[in-house]
């Protein structure tokens, strides 16, 4: 019971020193831990800027969490440094996050805003996005010198300014058509899609990728080191058992080689020591830290990330892999995506643009396809598996707001996916109205 005439806020805090290292993209580190062949790469592409040559541009890729940001902004500092020290002319803008962006005239417009003082601020609209990049560009030809133009999560760029910001922007001073005759662009894209350059058209390919630097996961004993550093910082002396940094990077490491993911666990861990008052953070809070985060992650998926079209298909795809006896391939994969857009109420698009789905999915690592061979009958298809525990993804689509998309008996059917693969369970005839037998659609 709360004694009520008593404030039920604790006036410190025994656990936490400081949270906001473990948050996300609010804390600079002072030290990078073992990226030095990635440094040293970035340095040499970006070498010629301080001798007051034209920049490289840099294409930077890699998956979520493996300090393609945070090591970005180190060397830009440290290249902003020397060529202050050098009185070589620079300006860097950025890291701008694409994904704030919903529109080329957006982005454009936030560059130039980033140029001008605050009385002088564009407006959200009523100019074209031709006459919006023409400002970019006198203002880019006014400052002079060495402009590096730094987007972060390019892979989220709007797709109308693809060509504009990877391949018009950086060639501008060759182009007799803007104003740019003195400045010298050169761009930097971060993308956490592998694929993205996969879609690129040759020549934007080309442009952007004059020199690549490639971030891979981290391993144990690298994430150890690293979330270390932040737990020391986050935590007060002694708080933290000598296993749990371990623990969390041993996790981490298992899972993507991810730092972000590392610190949430040691985040959540110390949340739940502070929730029972305990002295010390245990391996018990961080196995049930871990435990939550997973699940918290499919939910982001679900809530922030996906589409309502890509969640609906990442549902389906979860649906087709848990039935018995069938295997989820696209095909059916898209009768059961028609059927739960149908009953929540939501758009049943084509079959063509599930396909689609299924690729963003699948770049995004929650699904993976493999081929298969129809034998005999000739020709080819495409099977799907979840990549996360499906009970995880179930639980998680009933929390969020497609809960009214999953079919009312889905733990019946998951029950007999988690027994045992091969139950007795007998799927309908496919000829019958299995979608209606088999799943309960409300
Ligand atoms: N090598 C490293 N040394 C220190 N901190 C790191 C390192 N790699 C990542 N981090 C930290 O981990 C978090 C995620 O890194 P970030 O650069 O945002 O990853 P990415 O941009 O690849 O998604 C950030 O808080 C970042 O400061
Ligand atoms: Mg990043």
């Amino acid at each position: 019971m709360v004694d009520v005439d008593e404030n039920p806020f604790d006036e410190k805090d025994s656990i936490f020193e400081q949270k906001q290292p473990l948050k996300k993209d609010t804390f600079t580190p002072e030290t990078i831990f073992h990226r030095d062949d990635e440094i040293e790469l970035y340095i040499n592409a970006l070498q010629d800027v301080v001798v007051g040559h034209a920049p490289n541009n840099v294409f930077v890729y890699g998956p979520t969490g493996v300090g393609k940001t945070a090591v970005t902004k180190w060397v830009r500092d440290k290249l902003q440094e020397k060529a202050d020290s050098q009185d070589v002319p620079l300006t860097v803008l950025g890291p701008i996050n694409c994904r704030n962006y919903k529109s080329s005239y957006a982005l454009v417009t936030s560059l130039v805003n980033e140029f001008r003082l605050p009385d002088n601020q564009l407006p959200d609209s009523g100019y074209s996005t031709d006459r919006v990049f023409e400002f970019l560009y006198e203002e880019i030809e006014a400052v002079g010198g060495n402009v590096l133009i730094i987007l972060d999560e390019i892979d989220n760029i709007p797709p109308d300014a693809r060509n504009d910001f990877l391949y018009e922007l950086p060639r501008a001073e060759a182009n007799e058509n803007t104003p740019i005759s003195e400045a010298k662009i050169g761009l930097i894209g971060i993308s956490n899609d592998l694929k993205f350059v996969d879609v690129l058209e040759p020549k934007v390919k080309s442009t952007l990728g004059e020199r690549e630097i490639k971030f891979g996961p981290y391993n144990a004993n690298e994430l150890q080191d690293i979330l270390e550093y932040y737990a020391d910082i986050a935590f007060w002396d002694g708080v933290l058992e000598d296993d749990i940094v371990p623990l969390a990077a041993a996790f981490s490491a298992q899972e993507r080689g991810d730092v972000r993911q590392g610190l949430r666990i040691l985040e959540k861990a110390g949340e739940y020591a502070r929730m029972e008052d305990a002295n010390t953070v245990t391996e018990e809070h961080t196995r049930r830290a871990t435990d939550t985060i997973e699940k918290d992650e499919i939910l982001d998926y679900f809530e922030q990330d996906l589409s309502s079209q890509q969640a609906l298909t990442y549902l389906a795809t979860t649906l087709a892999f848990i039935e018995p006896k069938h295997e989820a391939a696209t095909k059916r994969i898209y009768n059961l995506y028609s059927s739960i857009a149908e009953s929540s109420g939501r758009r049943v698009k084509s079959e063509r643009k599930i396909y689609e789905f299924l690729d963003q999915l699948s770049m995004q690592g929650l699904v993976r396809s493999a081929e298969k061979n129809l034998g005999r009958k000739g020709g080819r298809k495409y099977v799907y598996e979840v990549t996360d525990d499906p009970a995880d993804i179930i639980d998680a689509a009933l929390q969020s707001s497609y809960s009214n998309a999953v079919p009312s008996n889905v733990n019946e059917i998951l029950n007999h996916y988690l027994e045992d693969e091969a139950t007795d369970f007998e799927p309908p005839d496919e000829s019958s109205e299995e979608q209606q037998v088999l799943w309960k659609f409300v």
